[in-house]
C-alpha cells in the first residue's frame, strides 16, 4: 500500500527534548503505511540569524508531503515566536501556496492556560494558506503516561490518516481575514502640553513610532492628551539575542540564559512602572511578530503578575474585530495580570475625529484611574487563569522559587481548603442538613440570608 507522506514539524526550540514531540512521534509508532520527515522549526529559527538553505530544502519536504503535523507548545497564550517567524518567512519569500491543498493538525502541549488561543491562530493561519486543518490534541505533561490516553491517540492518528488518504472534505473554522477594511487616520493638530507631570511613570512600548501608519498617528494623539510624561520604547530597536528557547533556567536558576539584558530590561520596566501603554499593530491573525518575540522573552519574569494592581491601556491599528483571538489575548493578559487596562482602542473607526477623541478620553482616564489607584472587577478570563497559575505555582513551589514568594506574599493561593471558616461551616450544615426541616428553613430563607451584608452596606450608605 502507499505510505502517505507527513511532515512533523516541531515549533519547540528544545528541539528533541520537547515534551511536544513526544506526543507527535507516538501518533507514527503504531500507525501503519506512514513515513514522516521531521524538521526542527523552533530550534533551527531560534536565533536571530537563520539558515536559507535549510529553509529552502524545508519547503520542498512540505511541497513532497501529504500532510502536515504540527508538533507545538503553547507560549504566551499562542505558539512560539519561532513558528510564527516561519510562516512569516515562508510569506516573504512569496511560498505559501506551498501548504495549499494540504491536511494538517496539530498536538499542543501545554499546561492548557490559553492554549486554544494558540490552536485558533494556528488552525486559522493554515485554513487561510488553504489548508484543510483537523482539530488536534492539546496535552499536558502527563497524558501520554496513561493507557486510556493513548489507545485514543491510536485512535485520533487513523482518523486523520484515514481523512488524508480519502480526502473528506473538512469545514473552515476560521473566516477568511477582508483586507483594506482600515480607514486613514487624520487627527486635528496636536498641540502637547510642554509641562508634562513626572509623578506616574509612564511608559509605552510599541513597535511603529513616528512613521507614516495610523498606530503612530494614534500615540502622538494619546501623548498630546495624556497629562504626564511619557517613555516610548520602539521594541523592534532592542538587540534581541534571539527567541526564548524554553530552557526553564530563569524559573530554575532566576537567570535568563541570553546575554542580551531584556530580563533585567523587562523587570526594571514593569517593576517601576505606573502605566504601561501598548501601541500594536496587528499582522494575520496575530500581531506584529516582533510583539511575539518580545512577549516570550517576558517569561524570564516567570508568572510573576508584576503589573498587577498598576494600569494599561491599548492602542490597536488593523482589523481587531476580525481576529477576536486578538482580542481575547489582550483582554486575558490584562485580567490574569490585574493590569487594570482601561480599554482597547483600535482605527477601524471611520470617522477621525471620534477616533481622535476616544484616544484623548481613554488617555485622560488611564490618568485618573491611576491616581485613583481604581482596581477593576474580575471575571472568567483572570479567575480562570489565575487558578491554572496557582495550581501550577504551588504544584512546583519547591523549584520556582521566585514565582512561589511572589504568590505567597501576595495572597494568591487563594485555595478554599485553607478557608478555615468556610470549612467549619460545610461541617455543621452537613450535620444540619441530614433534617429535611433545616433544608426547608433554608430555602425559605436563602434568599434575604445571602443579601444580608451586602443590604446593610447599601442601607446605611456605609464607605
Ligand atoms: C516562554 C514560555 C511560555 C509559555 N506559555 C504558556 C502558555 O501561555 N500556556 C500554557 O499552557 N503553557 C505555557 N508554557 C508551558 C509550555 O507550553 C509547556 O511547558 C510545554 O509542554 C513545553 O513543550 P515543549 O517541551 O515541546 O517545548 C510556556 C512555556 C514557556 C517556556
Amino acid at each position: 500500500m502507499k505510505q502517505t507522506r507527513f511532515v512533523l514539524i516541531n515549533a519547540s526550540p528544545k528541539g528533541e527534548y520537547s515534551l511536544s514531540l513526544q506526543y507527535a512521534k507516538y501518533l507514527f509508532v503504531h500507525e501503519e503505511n506512514v513515513e514522516h520527515t521531521l524538521v526542527h522549526v523552533g530550534e533551527r529559527l531560534t536565533m536571530m540569524d537563520y539558515d536559507e538553505s535549510w529553509l529552502a530544502e524545508t519547503i520542498e519536504a512540505i511541497e513532497k508531503s501529504d500532510a502536515i503535523i504540527w508538533a507545538t507548545p503553547v507560549y504566551t497564550m499562542l505558539v512560539p515566536w519561532q513558528l510564527v517567524r516561519f510562516f512569516d518567512l515562508i510569506k516573504q519569500k512569496g511560498r505559501l501556496s506551498v501548504f495549499s491543498g494540504k491536511y494538517a493538525t496539530a498536538v499542543m502541549s501545554c499546561f492548557h492556560y490559553y492554549d486554544h488561543l494558540a490552536e485558533e491562530w494556528l488552525r486559522g493561519t493554515c485554513e487561510d494558506a488553504g489548508m484543510s486543518f483537523i482539530e488536534g490534541l492539546s496535552v499536558d505533561n502527563k497524558d501520554l503516561l496513561d493507557a486510556d490516553f493513548r489507545k485514543s491517540m491510536r485512535f485520533f492518528m487513523k482518523e486523520f490518516h484515514m481523512a488524508c488518504v480519502n480526502q473528506i472534505p473538512v469545514p473552515r473554522k476560521s473566516m477568511p481575514i477582508v483586507q483594506g477594511t482600515i480607514p486613514i487616520f487624520e487627527p486635528t493638530i496636536i498641540t502637547t502640553d510642554d509641562n508634562p507631570k513626572k509623578d506616574i511613570k509612564t511608559v509605552l512600548l510599541t513597535d511603529e513610532y513616528q512613521k507614516d501608519g495610523n498606530l503612530s498617528k494614534m500615540i502622538d494623539v494619546f501623548l498630546a492628551s495624556y497629562p504626564n510624561h511619557v517613555e516610548v520604547i520602539d521594541i523592534n530597536t532592542y538587540q534581541y539575542e534571539g527567541a526564548c528557547q524554553g530552557c526553564l533556567r530563569c524559573e530554575l536558576v532566576g537567570e535568563c540564559d541570553r546575554n542580551d539584558g531584556f530580563q533585567t530590561f523587562y523587570q526594571d520596566l514593569v517593576n517601576s512602572c505606573d502605566v504601561l501603554v501598548h501601541a500594536m499593530n496587528i499582522e494575520g491573525r496575530y500581531l506584529k511578530p516582533v510583539w511575539k518575540l518580545f512577549l516570550d522573552r517576558t517569561f524570564a519574569n516567570g508568572h510573576r503578575t508584576s503589573m498587577m494592581g498598576k494600569h494599561s491601556c491599548y492602542l490597536v491599528s488593523g482589523p481587531l474585530g476580525q481576529v477576536p483571538q486578538v482580542r481575547q489575548f489582550l483582554e486575558g493578559k490584562d485580567r490574569v495580570g490585574r493590569e487594570n487596562s482601561m480599554g482597547i482602542i483600535s482605527d477601524e473607526v471611520a470617522d477621525s475625529a471620534r477616533l481622535q477623541a476616544m484616544i484623548a478620553d481613554m488617555a485622560r482616564r488611564v490618568d485618573r484611574a491611576s491616581r485613583a489607584k481604581y482596581q477593576k472587577g474580575v471575571n472568567f478570563l483572570g479567575v480562570g487563569g489565575m487558578k491554572i497559575f496557582r495550581d501550577l505555582i504551588y504544584g512546583m513551589r519547591g523549584v520556582v522559587r521566585d514565582d512561589h514568594r511572589f504568590y505567597k506574599a501576595r495572597k494568591l493561593y487563594d485555595f478554599p481548603q485553607k478557608d478555615i471558616k468556610n470549612q467549619l461551616f460545610n461541617v455543621f450544615m452537613a450535620v444540619a442538613f441530614l433534617f429535611k426541616p433545616v433544608r426547608i428553613g433554608a430555602y425559605e430563607n436563602m434568599k434575604p440570608l445571602y443579601i444580608a451584608a451586602h443590604k446593610r452596606i447599601v442601607d446605611s450608605k456605609k464607605l
